[in-house]
Formats: C-alpha cells, structure tokens, sequence
C-alpha cells in the first residue's frame, strides 16, 4: 500500500502520469465520475484549512465517493489527548483512504505507519504539502507547457512555508530549473532545502532579499505568506509580513509570459489589481489542484 507523504514518493515519471491523469479528468468528468462510488474519504484537518480540504472532498465527491471527517483538532479526540497512531487505526475501520493536515511535522508520517489505508498528507506544520506542489505543477505545465527549463523564482515566507519546500524537492527533478530564493534574511529557505536537495543535485539557485531585482528574470513567480501560525512572537510577524507586496506597477518589470502562482490563502502580498493581470494563475492553481486530486485518490487506490 502507498502513502504520499513526502513530494518525492512518487517519481518523476508517476507525479508526470498524475498531471496527465487529472487532464484526462479535466476534459472527461463523466468517465471517472463512478469510479470511487462506495469509497470514503477521511479528511482529518487538525489546522485549518479551505482550499485543501475542500478540494479534497470536491474530488471525492467527483468520483462518486463520500467524505467523513473533522476540520479542527477540537472537535477531535485529538482534544481528549488520543494520539494520531491511535487516530488512524480508528479511521483505518471507517474510510478508505484519508488526508491528514496536522501543525505537527511528521505527523502523517506517524499515521502511515500504522494505518491500513493510504495516508495522504495535506500539510504538516512547517515541512511538506505534497498535494499543493501537485496543483503548482500542474499550474506550470498548463501555463508554461513544460516543466523543465525554467527560472523560478520563489518570495515571501520560505522558512515556515511548506509548499515552498514540496515545490523545491519536486520540480528540480526536472532539467535546467534555476531557483531564485527572494526572502527576508531572517526567512530564508532552512538549511536541509540547500544542502540536502539544492546542493547534492547541483541545483542553480540564488538568495536575494529584492523582489524588483529579480522580477525580470522570472518565468514563474511564485508568492507566498508570511506564516503567522509558526512564528514565536507578533512582533517579528508584523515586522516581516508586509516584506514583499506584489503590485499592478511591479509586474511591469516580468516578462510577458511570466506566471504568477499564490498557493492561497493570500494576505496582503498580492495586491487585488493584480488579479486581472492575464499573468495571475492562482485562481486557476485552485481548480487544478482538484483535478489533481482526483488523479490521486484514483492512483493510490488503485484504481487509475
Ligand atoms: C498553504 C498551506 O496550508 O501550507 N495553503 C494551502 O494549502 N493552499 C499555504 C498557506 O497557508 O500559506
């Protein structure tokens, strides 16, 4: 039985087989629209969440499945002290398949060792969202057409920001991919990111704390929040959350064909007039990461 808890669980060529999947469920719906019917979904949110969960229900619900599950640890067991091992063997009874988002990292992990049905993580504290980077890839292949030979750039939160770290693990599997790190110097990608993944793959990456500066180079800009959740103190939040606010004149520095992506929820770092500019793709990065899903539920039981 497979899991998707880490971005690289599935390789290259299987995350290729799902973008090309979710496309398949894009322009054909009624073809999969029974293939889950009497399955179940357990979408089980310990943090909160709109677009993930929901979109994970949505692609249940597409297939002809149905949903059980909590969108918050309070109305949880998880409140009474049950630990998730014990969580999972629970849910294993009732569902098929489940998504877990929890605040603490490695906590899907945990899940997988003792469950019987696969785990899919829906985000874990400040490490990994391997669903997102899936709408975010099927995002850039839409728009770009390809996957490789793009330059990336990366703004915003890149410590805490979890999708930051899934997209970098996945996509620099692909060739000629160049990384542009745009951060505050105190919210920097974390170490493992560099040494781990960027350096052993020989990785073309730079730091820089200028949005500005580095817009013109960019095929794909990729904006993120400052995660308030994760931060030690209010202070330091509202020191660095404004840092980067992408604006109507700013965009006039990138590329005409360059794309915008927003994991969402956004806060102040999109300004709204940016919207309508045909280069803002995060609208759109929601729908896909439906389809998305879709294609992995299917895969993962077994059913694609
Ligand atoms: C992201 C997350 O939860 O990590 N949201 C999402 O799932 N689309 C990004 C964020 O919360 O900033």
């Amino acid at each position: 039985m497979r899991h998707l808890i880490d971005p690289l669980d599935f390789t290259k060529e299987e995350t290729e087989e799902l973008l090309v999947l979710s496309e398949d469920i894009r322009r054909n719906p009624e073809k999969y629209q029974d293939k889950c019917a009497h399955k179940k979904i357990a979408t089980l949110f310990y943090e909160p969440s709109t677009r993930t969960r929901l979109s994970f229900e949505s692609a249940m619900i597409n297939l002809g499945g149905s949903v059980i599950g909590f969108s918050s640890a309070n109305s949880s067991s998880a409140s009474k002290g049950e630990s998730v091992a014990d969580t999972i063997r629970v849910i294993s009874a009732f569902a098929d398949i489940t998504a877990i988002r929890h605040p603490k990292e490695g906590a899907p992990m945990r899940a997988s060792m003792f469950s019987s049905i696969p785990v899919i993580n829906a985000g874990d504290g400040g490490h990994q969202h391997p669903t997102q980077t899936l709408a975010d890839l099927a995002t850039i292949r839409r728009r770009k057409g390809r996957l490789n030979n793009l330059v990336i750039g990366l703004c915003g939160d890149l410590k805490f920001g979890r999708t930051v770290h899934s997209l970098i693990k996945s996509i620099s599997r692909w060739d000629g991919i160049k990384f542009v790190l745009i951060s505050p110097t105190e919210l920097k990608v974390p170490d493992y990111i560099i040494n781990e993944v960027l350096k052993p793959n020989n990785i073309e990456f730079e730091e820089t704390t200028d949005l500005e500066d580095a817009l013109g180079k960019l095929d794909i800009l990729y904006m993120t929040r400052v995660q308030k959740e994760r931060f030690f103190n209010e202070e330091d939040y509202v020191r660095l959350k404004d840092s980067y606010i992408l604006t109507e004149k700013k965009m006039e520095l990138a590329k005409e064909d360059m794309a915008v992506l927003h994991p969402l929820p956004r806060v102040n770092e999109i300004a709204l007039a940016v919207d309508k500019d045909p280069r803002a793709a995060y609208f759109e990065q929601v729908q896909n990461g439906m389809y998305v899903r879709e294609a992995l539920i299917l895969k993962l039981l077994n059913l694609a």
